[in-house]
């Protein structure tokens, strides 16, 4: 392997920027050329190529977002769209690539190594934190710290008014993003897809608290959960007992900016690193994960499809601690 091309696709991750940078200087303390491949996916399709050195990622660790920016490309799912990128990886003589990216981007890559045996890893990169082979993906701390800084500053005012607040959080369809902020937060409940919270147990659950006294409350609602958006809940909470005047917040896209924690910084630098090691030997179609701070890889497939464990035991703890 010669030449290596990097990108990043999908949603944007705070810590993708560290691990370009590694990937970057990696390949090349390893003598091997870099070419970086601006939004993702359809960047390759419109030859995007730029060369790469180890200037071209000085100062940028700090920064969230990504230099190389980043898209959601429909004509990669195409098969005629896929034959173009390969064109160009070809006449461009790049022979490896790094992904960096989430369960859409290692679809695309499982695809593209499927269909031509093109050398492929992939480094996780979303805020959802929702891919197995991997403790933490690359943003999720971040994006955490930014819900639970919020949190944080809506609980003065929640507790200076007597309200009840919702805070609607992002996720996809899990609830890992809600169930940490919850815990870390002191908020009284977590809304997460994977485990239903019907409307009258949540009810149940505000209605003890002002039993004990509690004058504020904070729900933390996952943006999947079933009962619907942050706003819904807060209406049919109305509806339910009118004494109930609540707020809403949705944190949105503030999750996903931002300057990456020192942990996503950090994981960025290793992750990156081992991709180009991964790619040195001869490794393709798999992801690079860090389990227990060592490396782990996990073929695209099962990084996708196996369901990562929720943590029913931070739910369990989460319930103890709302009284
Ligand atoms: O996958 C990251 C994520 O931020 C999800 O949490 C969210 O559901 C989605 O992307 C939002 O995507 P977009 O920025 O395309 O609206």
């Amino acid at each position: 392997m010669k030449k290596i091309g990097v990108f990043t696709s999908g949603g944007d991750a705070p810590g993708m920027n560290a691990a370009v940078r590694a990937v970057v200087r990696g390949g090349i303390y390893y003598g091997l050329e870099v070419v970086g491949i601006k939004r993702g996916y359809q960047g390759i399709i419109e030859k995007d190529f730029y060369d790469m050195n180890a200037r071209s990622v000085s100062n940028i660790i700090q920064r969230g977002g990504t230099i190389l920016k980043s898209a959601r490309s429909d004509e990669f799912r195409t098969e005629e769209g896929r034959k173009k990128a390969l064109k160009n990886l070809k006449e461009a003589k790049i022979d490896g690539l790094v992904a960096i990216g989430g369960d859409g981007t290692f679809t695309g890559a499982k695809i593209f190594f499927e269909e031509f045996g093109f050398p492929i890893v992939g480094i996780p990169g979303t805020i959802d934190n929702d891919l197995t082979g991997t403790d933490y993906t690359l943003g999720y701390d971040t994006a955490t710290n930014t819900a639970l800084k919020a949190t944080d500053a809506i609980k003065d005012t929640a507790s200076s008014h007597s309200r009840l607040f919702f805070i609607e959080v992002m996720g996809r369809d899990t609830g890992f993003i809600a169930l940490r902020t919850a815990v870390a937060g002191g908020a009284e409940a977590a809304l997460v897809p994977e485990k239903m919270t019907t409307m009258d147990e949540l009810m149940e659950t505000l209605k003890e608290g002002s039993q004990n006294a509690k004058t504020s409350s904070i729900v933390i609602v996952a943006e999947g959960n079933p009962n619907g958006t942050a706003t819904e809940i807060a209406y049919k909470v109305g509806q339910k007992d009118n004494r109930y005047t609540s707020k809403v917040t949705i944190l949105g896209h503030t999750q996903r900016g931002g300057t990456p924690s020192c942990y996503d910084r950090l994981l960025g630098s290793k992750l990156g690193v081992w991709a180009i090691e991964a790619l040195k030997e001869g490794k393709k179609n798999v992801m690079i994960g860090d389990v227990g701070g060592k490396l782990r890889y996990t073929p695209f497939e099962e990084a996708i499809e196996a369901r990562r464990k929720f943590d029913e035991e931070l739910l369990r703890i989460s319930k103890i601690l709302a009284i």
